[in-house]
């Protein structure tokens, strides 16, 4: 990192966020740290070092992304932002509670939204946007609806914004495989090439350096599921059904 850059990560409290955060400040960049709960924030901020702001804001709340980005714009344009926020319930379709589904979708898709909108007019000439999708988003898999379907349309909102923002922002899209943090440890089913947020959080800051739109990892798991994307439904689906067994 050639001279300091100032890297807002929402999402930054726990997992993977947090350890991007570590990551980042070992790699001398100055935070601002975003997320739900300000002790966390603040503790996580505190343990960095004096430059680092926590700032607490709640992505499916427009009013507080805007309040967040007031008092960003006045600590001067911003380098980079990356945006993790997002819940996650594990289960089937059937099993969903209706208003708990109503909130994901608010968290994860409209909430990757509200920085698409805003964060571009925080970055410098050529800062970079980075939201996170999932491999999860790639293809319907039994359980972990409605989480997969807003990852699904967060990876397709990047690529509409890396269009749209062609030559003034570099827009990238961030699509993890399995990592472990309290998202994961809810899930009761086995999660294969499992990395930890630590090598998950190098991982995205090597490849966020590089000049590819997604970063992705780990390559074993995710060339499997693009291919099995890339298959025709006939193909496919037999192997996806096969997961519900
Ligand atoms: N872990 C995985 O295997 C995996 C795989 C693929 C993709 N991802 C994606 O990676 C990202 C980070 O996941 P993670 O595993 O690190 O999850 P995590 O440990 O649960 O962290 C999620 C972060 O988002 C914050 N957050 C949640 N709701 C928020 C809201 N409404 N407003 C602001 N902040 C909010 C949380 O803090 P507060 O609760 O304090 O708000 C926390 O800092 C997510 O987008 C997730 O979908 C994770």
């Amino acid at each position: 990192m050639p001279e300091r850059e100032t890297i807002w990560v929402i999402g930054a409290s726990d997992g993977i966020g947090a350890a991007l955060a570590q990551e980042w400040s070992n790699r001398g960049a100055r935070l601002i740290l975003s997320a739900r709960t300000y002790d966390r924030l603040e503790a996580l901020a505190t343990g960095l070092g004096p430059e680092h702001v926590p700032l607490a804001l709640d992505v499916s709340d427009r009013s507080s992304i805007d309040a967040a980005a007031a008092k960003i714009a006045k600590i001067g344009a911003l380098d980079r932002i990356v945006h993790l926020a997002a819940i996650y319930d594990p289960g089937k379709i059937a099993d969903l509670d209706a208003e708990r589904a109503a909130q994901i979708v608010t968290t994860n898709l409209t909430g990757s939204f509200h920085i698409a909108q805003v964060g571009p007019k925080l970055l410098k000439d050529g800062g970079q946007l980075a939201l996170c999708g999932s491999v999860a988003g790639y293809i319907g898999l039994p359980q972990g609806q409605i989480y997969s379907a807003t990852k699904a349309g967060v990876i397709n909102l990047a690529e509409s914004l890396r269009a749209e923002l062609s030559g003034q922002i570099d827009v990238r899209l961030i699509n993890p495989g399995f990592v472990d943090t309290r998202l994961t440890q809810r899930n009761d089913f086995r999660m294969p090439a499992m990395v930890t947020p630590q090598r998950a959080a190098r991982a995205i800051i090597d490849e966020l350096c590089s000049k590819r739109f997604e970063v992705h990892f780990p390559r074993r798991l995710t060339w499997a599921l693009k291919l099995l994307s890339a298959l025709p439904y006939w193909a496919a689906m037999p192997l996806t059904n096969r997961l519900t067994k």
